[in-house]
C-alpha cells in the first residue's frame, strides 16, 4: 500500500467518527444556516423561489442569480460520476467524463468493512466535486426483496441493518467532500417492473422493520443532505408526494432537514406535491423538445396558485429553506472555502481495487482447488464476461470508465507470461440466445488441453440506452425474467466441466442465478459481482492467492427462484396495479431460516484460504443493553479476515419474529496465529421489534440468544442472556 493510500484509508477511518473537521470555520452551524436562509428568502421574489423548486435542465435546479445562489447540479451515482449530459438528455463527445468506476453497491456491501464504505463515498465525492456537481445520487439501499430486481446490483442487501451499517459509512464519505448525497430511492421501490404505476402495500411492520431502517439511518446518523422519492405508489399515493412516507415519517419523526428530490418524472401533482413535502421536481416528461421547466408542476403553476391565495407562500418559502440548507452545508454558498475534489488519482483506483478484492466472494473451494498452485502452466479462459466492459452498461448508472480491466486482462496480468492462457468466448450475449454448439465446443477443446479452466459468466448489463435490458439483464427499468442461467450458459458449464474437472465458475451479476444444473460438479464458485475498473486485477490476485478472499454475501441466494420468499409468500412483481408483500418481514434469510429452506448459498457466507477459531463467548446484560465479546483466531497459514456475525433470536415471542436477525458485526483481520478479541454492543432497538396492533416499537423482556456465525447458518457460537 502506497502513503497516499494509507493516509487516504486513515483518514476514512477517522471520517467514520466525524463528518467534518472540528476546526469551527469550515462549515455554518445549523442554527447560522437558518439565519442565514430566513435572510435570503425575505430578499428573493417569488418566481426566483418557484425557480428553485424545479428542474432548470435535465440535472439541474434552479437558482437565484442575483443573489449568488446558484443552479444545483446533480449526477448520478451510486458507483461513479455519470457521463456528461450537458443540459439535454443527449451524451456529450469529446469531454473529460472517463473517471473512476467502483465496484457497485452489492459488492461495495460485500466487503462488510465500514471503513471501505466511507472510502467509496469520499473517492466518490471528490470525483463529483471535480466535476463540478452539487448532489450525487446515491447511495441507493432499496432492500433486495427478490432475486429478480433488475437494480439489485446497484443496491446493498436484504437486511436493514447491514444497508443501514453501509449507507452511513457512504454517505458520510460523499459529503466530507462538500457534495450532498442523495439517498434513494424512497420508499418500497423494490422491482422494476411497473415502477412508475405500481401501487405497494405492505404491512406497518414490515415497513419499519424491513425498508425504512436504512433510509432512517441514512438520515439520523448518516446526515444525508438530500432523498429521491421513488417513482411507485406506496398505499394509493406516489411515493414522491407522500404525505405519510415524507411530511410524518421522513420530515417529522426523523426531523430531516434537507432536501426531498424527484425520482426522474416522479411528480404527478402540484398540489400534492406543494402540501406532501417533495421540495425539487425533476425530470418531469413533458414530452416536448426543447423542454420549456416552466410547465413542470412545481413552476408557473405554483407561482398564479400563491399569487392567487390558492396557496400559501410558507410551503413554498420551507422548500426553498431545505434548498438552501444543503447549499450551506456543502459550501456553495456562503463564502467559506470549499473542497476541489480530485479526479482519476492513483488512490481512487487503489480504493475501487481494494473493495473488490474485499467485495468479490468465494462460495465454493471443495478441494482447495483454489488458490491455483504455481505449478500451474496453462489456462483456458472461457465466457463473454471475461472481456466484457460493464462499466457503461446498466441504467443512469453507467459510468464512462477511465480504464476498465476485465477478468481476461487481470489473469494475465496477474499470471505474467509463464502461464499460457487461451480464451473462448463459449456464448453469445442475446436474450433468447440457446447454447452455441461451436463455441462450446471451442470451449471444451480449449479446456481440455488446460490445467484449469476458469469460466466467467453469469448475467451481464444491457447496454442500449433507450431499452436498457434488450440484450442482456441487471438493468434499471426490467426485471429479469426468471433466474435461470442465460444464454445456453449451462450446457457450457457442464460441457467444460465433463471436459476438464479443475474449472472453476466465477459469476458476475446483481444476484443469484439458478446454479442447480452444475453446482455440484464444480469445485470452486466466485461471486465477483460488477467489480469496477480494477476487478479484473482483484479477481485474479484471488485466484492466484494472492489476495485471501474475505467476502460474505449480503443476500440469500435460493436454490431457485420458487423458494424465494417474495415469490413464495408474497406476490412479485403484482398485477400492474398493486403488489402485495405478503412476504411481510420474512425478507432473505429470515425467511430461509424461520420457514427452514436451504438455500443455495447462505446470507453471510463466504470462504477463505485461511480458517477461523471462534471461542470464549461472553454475555454481559443489563439495562436493556449487551455486551458480547468473544475471540477469533486465525487458526491457518496464510493472513486473511473474517466478518463475524452476531445474531439474535427472542426464546418466546409474543409476535411471531424470524428465527435469527443481525445486529452486529466486525470484520477482523488477522495474521496466521493471530488471535483478537471481538466485543460487540447492543442497544435497546436491537431487542424490539414493531407492533402493528399498538402502533410502537416493542421490547418484550425474556431470553435471548446470541448466536455468532461465520454465516447466517455456519454458527460458531451460542449462548444466552435475560434482557
Ligand atoms: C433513476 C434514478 C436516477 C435518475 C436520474 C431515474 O430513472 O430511477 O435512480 O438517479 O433517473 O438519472
Amino acid at each position: 500500500m502506497n502513503n497516499k493510500l494509507k493516509t487516504l484509508l486513515l483518514c476514512c477511518v477517522a471520517g467514520c467518527f466525524s463528518v467534518f473537521s472540528i476546526h469551527a470555520q469550515t462549515h455554518y452551524s445549523d442554527a447560522q444556516i437558518a439565519a442565514k436562509s430566513d435572510s435570503l428568502i425575505k430578499r428573493m421574489t417569488l418566481q426566483e423561489k418557484v425557480n428553485m423548486i424545479h428542474a432548470s435542465s435535465s440535472f439541474t435546479s434552479g437558482g437565484a442569480p442575483r443573489l449568488g445562489i446558484p443552479e444545483l447540479v446533480t449526477s448520478d451515482g451510486p458507483h461513479g460520476v455519470r457521463v456528461e449530459h450537458g443540459r439535454g438528455w443527449d451524451e456529450l463527445k469529446n469531454v473529460p467524463d472517463s473517471g473512476t468506476y467502483l465496484p457497485t453497491g452489492v459488492c461495495l456491501t460485500s466487503t462488510w468493512n465500514l471503513a471501505l464504505g466511507y472510502a467509496f463515498g469520499s473517492v466518490l465525492g471528490s470525483e463529483a466535486r471535480f466535476r463540478g456537481k452539487d448532489v450525487i445520487l446515491g447511495p441507493g439501499i432499496n432492500i433486495m426483496r427478490s432475486p429478480l430486481n433488475g437494480r439489485n446490483f446497484e443496491y446493498e442487501s436484504e437486511d436493514p441493518y447491514l444497508v443501514s451499517k453501509m449507507a452511513v459509512g457512504y454517505i458520510k464519505g460523499v459529503q466530507s467532500q462538500d457534495v450532498a448525497a442523495c439517498v434513494k430511492h424512497y420508499a418500497g421501490n423494490n422491482q422494476e417492473t411497473n415502477r412508475g404505476a405500481i401501487d405497494v402495500q405492505m404491512s406497518e411492520r414490515a415497513l419499519r422493520e424491513i425498508y425504512l431502517p436504512g433510509f432512517k439511518a441514512a438520515i439520523e446518523a448518516g446526515g444525508a443532505y438530500t432523498l429521491m422519492g421513488s417513482y411507485n405508489k406506496f398505499r394509493g399515493e406516489w411515493a414522491t408526494q407522500n404525505n405519510y412516507l415524507i411530511n410524518q415519517i421522513l420530515k417529522k419523526e426523523w426531523d430531516f432537514k434537507g432536501a426531498v428530490v424527484s425520482d426522474w418524472a416522479a411528480v404527478h401533482s402540484t398540489s400534492q406535491a406543494i402540501w406532501n413535502g417533495t421540495d425539487i421536481e425533476m425530470g418531469t416528461d413533458l414530452n416536448q423538445n426543447p423542454i420549456n421547466y416552466h410547465k413542470f408542476y412545481l413552476a408557473d403553476t405554483v407561482v398564479s396558485l400563491v399569487q392567487n391565495s390558492k396557496l400559501p407562500e410558507y410551503l413554498i418559502n420551507e422548500k426553498v429553506k431545505r434548498i438552501l440548507y444543503v447549499m450551506y452545508k456543502i459550501n456553495m454558498i456562503g463564502g467559506l472555502p470549499r473542497k476541489k475534489g480530485e479526479y482519476n488519482t492513483k488512490a481512487h483506483q487503489q480504493i475501487a481495487e481494494k473493495i473488490a478484492e474485499e467485495g468479490i466472494v468465494l462460495l465454493k473451494n471443495e478441494n482447495k482447488i483454489l488458490p491455483l498452485s504455481s505449478n500451474i502452466k496453462s489456462i483456458a479462459v472461457i465466457g463473454c464476461n471475461a472481456t466484457r466492459k460493464q462499466s457503461m452498461g446498466g441504467g443512469s448508472s453507467q459510468v464512462k470508465a477511465f480504464y476498465e480491466i476485465t477478468p481476461l486482462q487481470g489473469l494475465k496480468n496477474v499470471a505474467g507470461s509463464k502461464v499460457n492462457i487461451t480464451y473462448a468466448q463459449g456464448y453469445k450475449i442475446t436474450r433468447d440466445a440457446g447454447p452455441d454448439k461451436e463455441m462450446i465446443n471451442e470451449a471444451v477443446e480449449a479446456a481440455s488441453k488446460a490445467d484449469v479452466a476458469i469460466i466467467v459468466g453469469g448475467w451481464s448489463h444491457g447496454y442500449n440506452y433507450s431499452n436498457w435490458g434488450d440484450n442482456a439483464y441487471d438493468a434499471e427499468g426490467i426485471d429479469k425474467p426468471d433466474m435461470n442461467m442465460p444464454f445456453g450458459q449451462n450446457e457450457l458449464i457442464k460441457a467444460v466441466l465433463a471436459a476438464n474437472p479443475n474449472t472453476i465458475v466465477v459469476l458476475m451479476g446483481g444476484g443469484s442465478i439458478d446454479m442447480s444444473q452444475w453446482v455440484d460438479q464444480a469445485k470452486g464458485i466466485i461471486q465477483a459481482w460488477y467489480p469496477g475498473m480494477e476487478g479484473g486485477n482483484a479477481l485474479a490476485k484471488i485466484i492466484f492467492g494472492q489476495i485471501n478472499p474475505s467476502g460474505k454475501l449480503p443476500v440469500s441466494f435460493p436454490k431457485k427462484l420458487a423458494d424465494a420468499p417474495a415469490i413464495k409468500l408474497g406476490e412479485f412483481p403484482g398485477d400492474s396495479v398493486i403488489v402485495n408483500y405478503l412476504d411481510d418481514i420474512y425478507v432473505g434469510y429470515r425467511y430461509f431460516d424461520t420457514y427452514k429452506v436451504e438455500p443455495q448459498f447462505a446470507f453471510g457466507h463466504g470462504l477463505s484460504y485461511t480458517t477461523f477459531k471462534y471461542s470464549d463467548l461472553q454475555i454481559k446484560t443489563s439495562n436493556q443493553t449487551a455486551t458480547v465479546t468473544f475471540s477469533i483466531k486465525n487458526t491457518g497459514t496464510m493472513a486473511g479476515a473474517e466478518v463475524a456475525q452476531l445474531y439474535i433470536k427472542q426464546e418466546k415471542q409474543n409476535l411471531p419474529r424470524p428465527e435469527k436477525e443481525l445486529k452486529g458485526f466486525k470484520k477482523v483481520f488477522l495474521k496466521a496465529g493471530e488471535e483478537q478479541k471481538v466485543a460487540l454492543t447492543l442497544n435497546k432497538e436491537a431487542f424490539q421489534y414493531f407492533n402493528d396492533v399498538k402502533n410502537q416499537w416493542e421490547m418484550d423482556p425474556g431470553v435471548f440468544d446470541f448466536i455468532i456465525g461465520s454465516s447466517s447458518r455456519d454458527i460458531r457460537l451460542k449462548g444466552t442472556g435475560i434482557l
